[in-house]
């Protein structure tokens, strides 16, 4: 497999764009300059544009969605608080597995996978919970095992409703930078996300932001933490540097990958993200295949998990795409392990490129033996971008569509 490149098609990491892999091809350098702050102040600045918060502080550290998870666990809580959670997935399952281990008392409800947060059950929750219990609500914005987007502002409305101080925990790795997500606007109070999914980044960031209620909760908060605490990192943030030695070409991928962001425009940024997963969606319907997701207000417009029929493993079908085809996919995570294969359609993406992995993914089914037309996925979901495509002036001198 040496000529060509693999098509990852993984939801994340996903594609490192030219521009954000110069932003990075440099000398590493003195974290410690003199002229290393106002760098540092800006990108934070910057980032806190992407999450839409304009109170809140944005942390950064080395690590991954997980440390960010841990971050925001471990800052604000004490041991024996009570969290209420939801599980519908490997992600939203992984984050109460966090909880346990940090010796909080976790009310997970388990939720058929395919669906999302129980907003209905969340608001029953808090409102029998008179004495204010529960201290962190957590909801997982976009569960990548399943291909499945919850309601946070629904969230924010049950807890508003029952009129319940509990903070608002969001897992926003696959979803921030890609869906639109709104920190301030639904009260939330701990966003976690990391560098290599709607960032298209490496691995290596965990990026957390935190409102002013969660800081004044991290000033009681009894959990054990030492490389994640907001304290150090607060004091030397505010000068434009770091308490320990950090991933400075990494932070100077992410400044360029908030330029990308910001030049393209967040809104238009979740438009294409919308468009291209609704031509996965499209070429799905044409297969005569289902998604995980159970109804369309569950469709998440990052990630597609595709039920493989009766009979056949969807894991074969990532398998065989990757040794065929070079062609990378995501493999069904525990309980829909085999029962699913997922297309990411994140970060920088275009059509022609999604449609690569479509016709990939198509070919690898029929080399199984499973039942879809040649060429059907593949041809609606072309048209489907053609008739959503953008006006073009035929009488401008041909350039490069960029
Ligand atoms: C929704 C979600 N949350 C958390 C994580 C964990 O992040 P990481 O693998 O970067 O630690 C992932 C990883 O894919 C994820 O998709």
């Amino acid at each position: 497999m040496t000529a060509g490149h693999n098509s990852l098609f993984i939801p994340g990491p996903t594609n490192l764009p030219r521009r954000l892999r110069l932003a990075m091809d440099i000398g590493l350098e003195d974290q410690r300059a003199p002229d290393f702050p106002p760098f540092v102040l800006k990108l934070f600045a910057d980032l806190k544009k992407v999450f839409k918060t304009a109170t809140g502080q944005v942390f950064i550290f080395p690590g991954s969605g997980t440390g960010g998870w841990e971050a925001a666990i471990t800052n604000t809580l004490s041991p024996g608080d009570k969290v209420l959670a939801s599980r519908f997935g490997q992600f939203s399952h992984l984050w109460i597995d966090l909880c346990q281990r940090h010796g909080l008392e976790v009310e997970a409800i388990d939720v058929e996978w395919g669906e999302g947060v129980p907003v209905e059950l969340y608001a029953e929750r808090l409102a029998a919970d008179k004495e204010h219990k529960i201290k962190a609500v957590l909801a997982c914005h976009n569960e990548t095992a399943t291909g499945v987007t919850s309601d946070i502002a629904g969230v924010r409305k049950a807890l508003d409703a029952a009129k319940h101080p509990a903070m608002l925990y969001v897992d926003g790795v696959s979803s921030i930078a890609s869906i639109d997500f709104r920190m301030d606007e639904w009260g939330v109070d701990l966003a976690v996300s990391g560098s290599q999914k709607g960032f298209m980044l490496p691995t290596g960031l965990a990026i957390v932001a935190a409102s002013q209620k969660a800081l004044e909760a991290y000033k009681t908060a009894k959990c054990p933490r030492c490389f994640f605490d907001f304290g150090d990192m607060m004091r030397s943030n505010k000068d434009g540097y770091f308490p320990y030695t950090p991933a400075t070409t990494l932070l100077r991928g992410l400044q360029a990958s908030v330029d990308m962001l910001l030049e393209e425009g967040l809104e238009n940024v979740f438009a294409r993200h919308h468009r291209l997963a609704e031509g996965v969606r499209r070429a799905v319907d044409a297969w005569g295949l289902e998604l995980c997701a159970k109804e369309p207000k569950w469709y998440s417009d990052t990630v597609s998990a595709i039920c493989v029929p009766e009979g056949f493993n969807g894991n074969d079908v990532a398998k065989l795409a990757y040794l065929r085809y070079n062609l990378s996919l995501g493999l069904g995570l525990s309980k829909v392990a085999g029962k699913v294969f997922r297309i990411g359609h994140l970060g920088s993406l275009n059509e022609l490129m999604v449609l690569s992995a479509l016709s990939g993914a198509e070919m690898a089914m029929r080399d199984l033996g499973i039942q879809v037309e040649a060429g059907s996925g593949v041809a609606a979901a072309q048209e489907h971008y053609r008739a959503t495509a953008r006006p073009v002036d035929m009488s401008r001198a041909a350039t490069a569509a960029m």
